[in-house]
């Protein structure tokens, strides 16, 4: 069989490969962990549902219009205006199949073969894959300082005549961290200057946490949406739950959204229709349950910070939202694809290593399950790692004994 060479040129998604793994272990009956979830546990919005009945219901589920529901879009106008503090036109508005599918379409419709996209380490998996499939070629901007922020003179230095765009998402998957209004200022104005397009992933915009204040992007451009640089994707997946309706929406100018539509028609035709109902549901209903899922994560995190306290010769950086965080475990090993598998087969945990995400020696832990999940799963990783911990433990009803060093 004779695959293209792009194809054979793109990973498996690594996080998506763990879910799987983790999947077919907890089949076989074993006590797994899943610390490397994406997804929060919660129950899907009751408005979200009740809509997505209510579409059900009329047995009229049909195409949409490829660049989504006139009232979904209104829906994301009205959630614009109250987070974004920005008014849009529908005509500025493209849903499509997750914020996955919004930010590929984003980069189809944009790069030209050899285009330049730069991507802030760490970065979510998906990001360097994305651009290699438009042709387009990543450059990967790492923080110097070994932060997790991102610094100007780093992009300045990486920046070429062949720089199209930069992907920024913040706050970040995989460490947590939200950049500060001072970069996002500098980073838009260089970009205007420049001509460089700034793709904002906005998807964990909801979930900060101790009450800091987010900012969005928009505030700091001095061109508007219809000439300007920066473009937003966001989404249900993460605030909401709603992982699995796939859902996502991008904010552009005009042209580029008819463009994009353009693309999309020949791809999905559009986004599925009873989907579309449960995000208007979601947008539309009482949003208090977005501040209770972030009130849960926000304990999590605290739980797994104290965890990770208690663990000898680790280094973090304490999120300020998501619900990941990027711990640095160079005392144990260097190699974080080997320490991942080394985990899940001892220890039954699931975690995410940092080489996937441009920071090797680092594990990505994510604390979106229960707080037990969170206390459970960090005892079990120290057992196996942390000689000062106890050595036996129980791994589901069996009785383990740590005889490795
Ligand atoms: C940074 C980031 N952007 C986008 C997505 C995709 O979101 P969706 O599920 O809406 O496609 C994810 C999912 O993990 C993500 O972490």
């Amino acid at each position: 069989m004779s695959i293209s060479q792009i194809a054979r040129s793109i990973a498996e998604s690594p996080t998506l490969r763990m879910n799987e793994e983790a999947r077919l272990l907890r089949e076989r009956g074993e006590a797994v962990i899943h610390l490397g979830i994406g997804e929060p546990k919660n129950k899907t919005p009751i408005t979200a549902l009740l809509s997505a009945a209510a579409k059900l219901n009329t047995g009229d589920i049909k195409y949409s219009p490829t660049d989504g529901l006139p009232s979904l879009k209104k829906a994301i106008v009205r959630y614009t205006e109250e987070n974004y503090d920005k008014v849009v036109a529908p005509e500025n508005i493209i849903v499509s199949s997750g914020a996955k599918q919004s930010i590929f379409n984003v980069l189809y419709t944009l790069i030209n073969p050899q285009d330049e996209v730069l991507i802030l380490a760490p970065y979510w998996v998906s990001y360097p894959e994305m651009v290699k499939m438009v042709y387009g070629i990543p450059v990967i901007v790492k923080p110097e300082d070994g932060r997790f922020h991102p610094r100007m003179e780093d992009i300045e230095r990486a920046v070429s005549s062949s720089t199209k765009l930069i992907l920024v998402n913040s706050p970040n998957n995989p460490s947590g961290v939200m950049f500060s209004d001072e970069f996002l200022a500098d980073l838009i104005k260089f970009c205007e200057r420049k001509g460089i397009y700034v793709l904002m992933d906005d998807i964990y915009h909801k979930l900060v946490f101790r009450r800091r204040r987010w900012t969005p992007a928009y505030k700091f451009a001095r061109q508007d949406l219809e000439s300007g640089k920066v473009i937003v994707v966001n989404g249900i997946a993460k605030a909401y739950g709603m992982t699995g309706f796939r859902i996502g929406w991008t904010i552009a100018n005009r042209r580029m959204v008819e463009v994009m539509t353009n693309v999309q028609s020949q791809i999905t035709s559009c986004t599925a229709m009873v989907s579309q109902a449960a995000a208007e549901g979601a947008l539309n209903g009482l949003q208090s349950i977005v501040d209770s899922l972030r009130l849960t994560i926000e304990n999590n995190c605290e739980v797994m910070m104290q965890e990770l306290k208690a663990f000898t010769g680790i280094k973090t950086i304490k999120p300020d939202g998501t619900f990941y965080c990027l711990p640095d475990f160079r005392a144990y090993s260097h190699d974080s694809v080997a320490l991942s598998d080394f985990l899940l087969k001892k220890a039954m945990v699931v975690t995410v290593p940092g080489k996937e995400f441009g920071m090797e020696g680092h594990l990505r832990l994510s604390y979106a399950g229960s707080i037990k999940d969170v206390t459970e799963g960090m005892a079990r990783i120290r057992w196996a790692l942390d000689p000062s911990s106890p050595t036996e433990i129980y791994i589901g009803d069996r009785k383990m004994i740590r005889d490795w060093m």
